[in-house]
């Protein structure tokens, strides 16, 4: 006979969740309980203005824009929530992997209001945060595969659950955002880039240019954007007028989204191995999951494996708190707290061994990078 209990599966979690780890200030509330989750607040301060002048995000103005706007943003969020700060059960901030001037900024924070206000801290890894997005709004059980794709990381992993993370593939040099962003730039598009170049793609025709097809076809579930990276620019800086550059934005975006696609069916038939239809679930998160050209060829990936398919809501893929938020309440429920002396990290992979085993960037005194 098994006794009823009420574990911390029933229990509701109210948190507090700040990030700061790029270009954006940003601080949540949510609350959990069971697998229902419900967004009290998502306050976002973007810093795009003051780095566009510069094409790219500059690490001092990040973080001082931080220092400025935190204070703000995190009392913003808790008005909006409409809650006293005792009503808070923990305080989630970014702790890596990131500029680390800004996460220091959000995890100095976090610690402070963690010891005045006597509240558990759990330090967040962002990469976590855009694993668990899409369970924001839907239900997502675990595990499933998932597709993390954002301005500094592209990766494909088996997400058995918080802290378990096992990875399939990842860029072998640029990231799909970075290559967004950097051939965005040389179209003469304002920063952040992809978001420009999906705008400039539309009835553009993708097959104008020939473009490479990196590792199309070969093992692995690994990626390599720098030759389109490369090519592109060849090309862009030969054109000015718009019908042609329209072409090429959809070219660069159709070869972006094909090879997302290409890997992650890999990825799916390794995954899928012996899995019935209802447990194949297939996730993309990060900021270029908010592509919809790369959606398409997600979900048709996703079709044609058997694969159902989830993407956190537009606002929730590129960088926001809510999703630290709540990879704080998953952590709190399973009791995986941190001390104040958790240091911010500027680099910390998600499957650590995996990037200790195979290390796709030069292993420097900082560690691995993804
Ligand atoms: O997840 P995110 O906000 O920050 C990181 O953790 O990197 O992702 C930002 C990246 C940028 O490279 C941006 O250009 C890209 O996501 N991005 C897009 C789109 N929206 C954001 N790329 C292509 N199409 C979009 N609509
Ligand atoms: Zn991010």
């Amino acid at each position: 006979m098994s006794l009823t209990t009420h574990s911390s599966q029933d229990r509701v979690f109210t948190i507090l969740g700040i990030e700061t780890s790029c270009d954006e200030t940003a601080a949540a509330v949510i609350r959990l309980c069971g697998d229902k989750t419900e967004v009290l607040s998502s306050i976002i301060d973007s810093q795009i203005a003051r780095h566009a002048p510069f094409g790219g995000v500059v690490p001092e103005i990040a973080a001082r824009a931080h220092v400025d706007s935190i204070d703000g943003v995190i009392a913003a969020a808790m008005t909006a929530a409409g809650l006293r700060y005792s009503e808070l059960d923990g305080i989630a901030a970014t702790a890596g992997p990131g500029l680390v001037g800004g996460v220091m900024v959000g995890l100095s924070a976090g610690k402070a209001m963690s010891l005045g206000l006597n509240l558990p801290l759990m330090a967040v890894n962002h990469l976590e945060g855009h694993a668990v997005s899409a369970r924001l709004e839907a239900d997502v059980p675990y595990p499933f595969l998932l597709l993390l794709t954002s301005g500094g990381h592209c990766q494909l992993l088996e997400v058995r659950g918080i802290g378990q993370c096992l990875r399939l593939g990842t860029t072998i040099d640029d990231a799909a955002g970075e290559a967004f962003d950097k051939i965005a730039k040389t179209l003469g598009l304002a920063y952040p880039g992809g978001p420009a170049l999906e705008q400039l793609a539309v009835g553009g025709d993708p097959d104008r240019y020939p473009l490479p097809r990196a590792l199309l076809g070969r093992d692995g579930c690994d990626f390599s954007f720098s030759g389109l990276k490369t090519a592109a620019a060849r090309i862009a800086i030969t054109l000015s007028e718009d019908p042609q550059r329209r072409d090429l934005a959809a070219g660069v975006q159709a070869a972006i989204a094909r090879q997302l696609a290409e890997r992650t069916e890999r990825a799916m038939l390794q995954y899928g191995q012996g899995l019935t239809s209802g447990d194949k679930r297939f996730v993309v998160a990060g900021g270029v999951a908010a592509n919809r050209v790369v959606r398409a060829a997600l979900q048709a990936a996703c079709a044609k494996h058997g694969f159902s398919f989830a993407a956190p809501a537009l606002r929730y893929c590129t960088d926001n708190a809510a999703m630290i938020a709540l990879a704080g309440a998953e952590r709190l429920r399973l009791g995986l707290i941190d001390g104040l002396d958790v240091a911010a990290r500027p680099r910390w992979p998600l499957d650590a061994a995996a990037a200790l085993d195979q290390p796709i960037h030069k292993l420097s005194r900082k560690g691995a990078k993804a």
